[in-house]
């Protein structure tokens, strides 16, 4: 998929968003809809589901990549370890040392458009970021509010004495996830598509997340890596983690859009 920087510079008009009510439901999907309320609001927290799940389909006109919010937030945002949705919307506005200001939960999900997605953050009244406020908003029926719950966000690994090495992680890479995510991390592109959404997905290159990610910081992405990956069955050593968290920081992707080098470009 072109990005939507991409898009912009070969001057492509970029389509609207499929309207996911349009779309027939797959009989596992038919299932989950019965979970939600069975009215507008079940409607809205479906539509939130299927943005979560389906990314690139449903969230296109903000979305700028080839990845899903649930690539990352595993198991359609449910999975302790993987930044689990529910656990993370009691706990907002929180203080971002990213932006050293308070944040909405909604902002922060504006941020992962930014960056996760490379995209454009939704504005505030966006039916696209409504419906995620609405399916966040599902998940943490019944949590406490204020209250941090175990599994929220990637766990921090301890130091182990030795600098991340991404020279063992590239190493590492060959042996553990090139089957699945590529020799040059590009990814899976499900049966019969040529790109996104993704069987598995991209891990750099221009269809992958920004270096303004979260994702692009060693300790994050170490943590996630020792709860996630191999994908269900993780293995992975401590220090593995860490220098395959290396190795990856080191690949080519998309800048950090808030270097200013989108202005610059358009200013020129
Ligand atoms: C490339 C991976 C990636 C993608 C794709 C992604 N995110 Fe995230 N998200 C992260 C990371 C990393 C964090 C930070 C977790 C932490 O700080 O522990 C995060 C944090 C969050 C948080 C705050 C969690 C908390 O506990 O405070 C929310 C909410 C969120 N993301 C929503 C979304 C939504 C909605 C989408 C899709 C529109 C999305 N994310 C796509 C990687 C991703
Ligand atoms: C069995 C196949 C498989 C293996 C092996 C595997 N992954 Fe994944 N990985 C996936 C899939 C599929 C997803 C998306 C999960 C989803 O959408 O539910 C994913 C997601 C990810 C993500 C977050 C999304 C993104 O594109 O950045 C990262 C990072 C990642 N894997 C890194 C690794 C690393 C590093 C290894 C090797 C230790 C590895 N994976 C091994 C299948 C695999």
């Amino acid at each position: 998929m072109v990005s939507i920087w991409g898009a912009a510079i070969a001057g492509l008009a970029r389509p609207d968003n499929a309207d996911p009510a349009d779309a027939p439901l797959a009989a596992s999907e038919a299932g989950l809809r019965g979970q939600f309320p069975p009215d507008k609001h079940g409607d809205l927290v479906y539509q939130g589901y299927r943005l979560f799940t389906a990314t690139p389909v449903y969230g296109r006109r903000f979305s700028g990549n080839g990845l899903s919010c649930a690539n990352c937030h595993l198991d359609a945002g449910r999975k302790a370890d993987a930044a689990p949705l529910g656990a993370a919307w009691g706990m907002y506005p929180a203080y971002s040392a990213k932006f050293d200001k308070v944040v909405s939960f909604a902002e922060r999900v504006q941020q992962c458009f930014q960056f996760s997605l490379n995209g454009l953050p939704p504005p505030l009244d966006s039916r696209e970021l409504n419906a995620l406020l609405a399916y966040s908003q599902w998940l943490a029926r019944g949590q406490p509010a204020g209250e941090a719950q175990p599994g929220r966000g990637f766990p921090t690994l301890a130091r182990t004495g030795d600098d991340p090495n991404p020279w063992r992680g590239r190493a590492a890479y060959a042996q553990k996830c090139a089957s699945c995510h590529g020799g040059q991390g590009q990814g899976q592109p499900a049966a019969g598509a040529a790109g996104p959404p993704y069987a598995v997905p991209p891990l750099w290159g221009w269809d992958s997340y920004n270096k303004g990610a979260g994702l692009h910081r060693v300790d994050l992405m170490a943590g996630f890596l020792k709860a996630n990956m191999p994908l269900g069955r993780p293995d992975l050593s401590d220090q593995q983690a860490l220098d395959l968290a290396a190795w990856i920081q080191l690949q080519e992707r998309w800048p950090d859009p808030r270097k200013g080098w989108v202005d610059r470009w358009l200013a020129r």
